[in-house]
């Protein structure tokens, strides 16, 4: 029987679990509970709901995972789980599970840095894919832009000073009164928006900065609103396009700078932002203007899920690399992208 991983994502307000193989390198199965109504009248994640709603349905939905694909825990190889960066509690209902199911079967066991997973995720779509590579991880944490060697080998090259893209969405979108999740709900109204009815300023950080920086756009895009005569949906619509298209040439810049840096022909977009339909179309227009390969993970795919996270774990395994069985249950919340990373 081939081995295979368990893959386990609760660094936030998912809950996944998914099945790799790893002598075929593909993905079984996977499946994804997400917990955005539990928090949708908090207008946000709180994380003390966020750790019991996990606790909850860690288990039933391994179960499933398990009996439609007719197996067990003592058919795999390793258990391999989100181990930061990501809410403390969160991350301890994924830890825990996972090692006390290796414990119990005595699995190997990879703890996984969540950021590795989105980085690899085009991967599980594009098996074509190879190394080297520039990734934009663009998500509700994290802005950065990476020299992706190799498996194991990552260089930051440029990230976000303050606000993560995303996070400068889901802000813009709570200002705007767009409800929860933001992000693509701002998104949405862009569409429906007046282009060149405002014009934000690029936060481009002189010309061979790398880095992002996006607080003082949503400062910026506050001021324009409370200043509007109208606060119809016109207005707002007209300001989500730009918000975007700000937000989206900014990125577009920088993919282009870190391009000429490192002269890569393929670029990768992960994380929630990624899901962006601006930010998708614009990479296209890149790779048939300037022959760059771009590789763009499904939606699901984008946001968090466990088949990532199954995906690096069977990466890890093949490369022998694995947490000690000491059973200790490590999380952590602050991890760094290149902390426990290298090979
Ligand atoms: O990767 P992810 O699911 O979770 C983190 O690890 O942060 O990313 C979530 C982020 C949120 O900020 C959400 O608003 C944003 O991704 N997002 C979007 C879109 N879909 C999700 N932002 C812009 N446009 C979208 N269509
Ligand atoms: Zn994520």
């Amino acid at each position: 029987m081939n081995r295979l991983v368990f893959g386990i994502e609760s660094s936030c307000d998912e809950t996944g679990v998914a099945i790799f193989d790893i002598d075929n390198n593909k993905l079984v199965d996977h499946d994804l509970y997400s917990q955005i109504a539990l928090h949708a009248e908090f207008g946000g994640v709180v994380p003390e709901l966020a750790s019991r709603d996990h606790i909850r349905k860690i288990a039933s939905l391994s179960d499933n995972l398990l009996k439609r694909n007719n197996l067990s825990f003592a058919d795999f190889y390793a258990i391999a789980y989100t181990k930061g960066p990501g809410l403390a509690g969160a991350l301890l209902v994924g830890a825990a599970f996972a090692n006390a199911v290796a414990f119990s079967k005595n699995l190997k066991i990879i703890g996984i840095n969540h950021l590795e997973g989105h980085i690899l995720a085009p991967f599980l779509d594009s098996p074509e894919l190879e190394y080297p590579f520039l990734a934009l991880l663009v998500s509700g944490g994290h802005t950065m832009l990476v020299d992706v060697k190799a498996f194991g080998n990552y260089t930051v090259l440029g990230e976000s000073l303050d606000d993560a893209a995303g996070e400068a969405f889901d802000k813009t979108a709570k200002m705007l009164s767009l409800g929860y999740p933001g992000g693509a709900k701002l998104s949405k109204l862009a569409e429906s928006g007046e282009e060149g009815l405002f014009h934000f300023p690029r936060p481009l950080l002189g010309k061979d900065s790398l880095d992002f920086s996006f607080s003082g756009l949503k400062t910026h895009v506050l001021r324009v609103w409370q200043k509007a005569p109208n606060h119809d949906e016109a207005t707002k619509a007209a300001i989500a396009r730009e918000f975007e298209n700000t937000i989206v040439d900014t990125l577009l810049e920088k993919i282009n700078r870190a391009l000429m840096l490192t002269r890569y022909k393929r670029v990768v977009i992960a994380g929630g932002v990624s899901a962006n339909r601006l930010l998708r179309k614009r990479l296209l227009e890149l790779q048939d203007t300037k022959n760059i390969a771009v590789f763009m993970p499904k939606l699901s795919f984008c946001t968090d899920n466990a088949a990532m996270i199954a995906y690096a774990g069977g990466q890890r395994a093949k490369a022998g690399l694995f947490d000690p069985q000491d059973w200790k249950i490590n999380i952590y919340p602050r991890l760094e992208f290149t902390t426990l990373m290298g090979l």
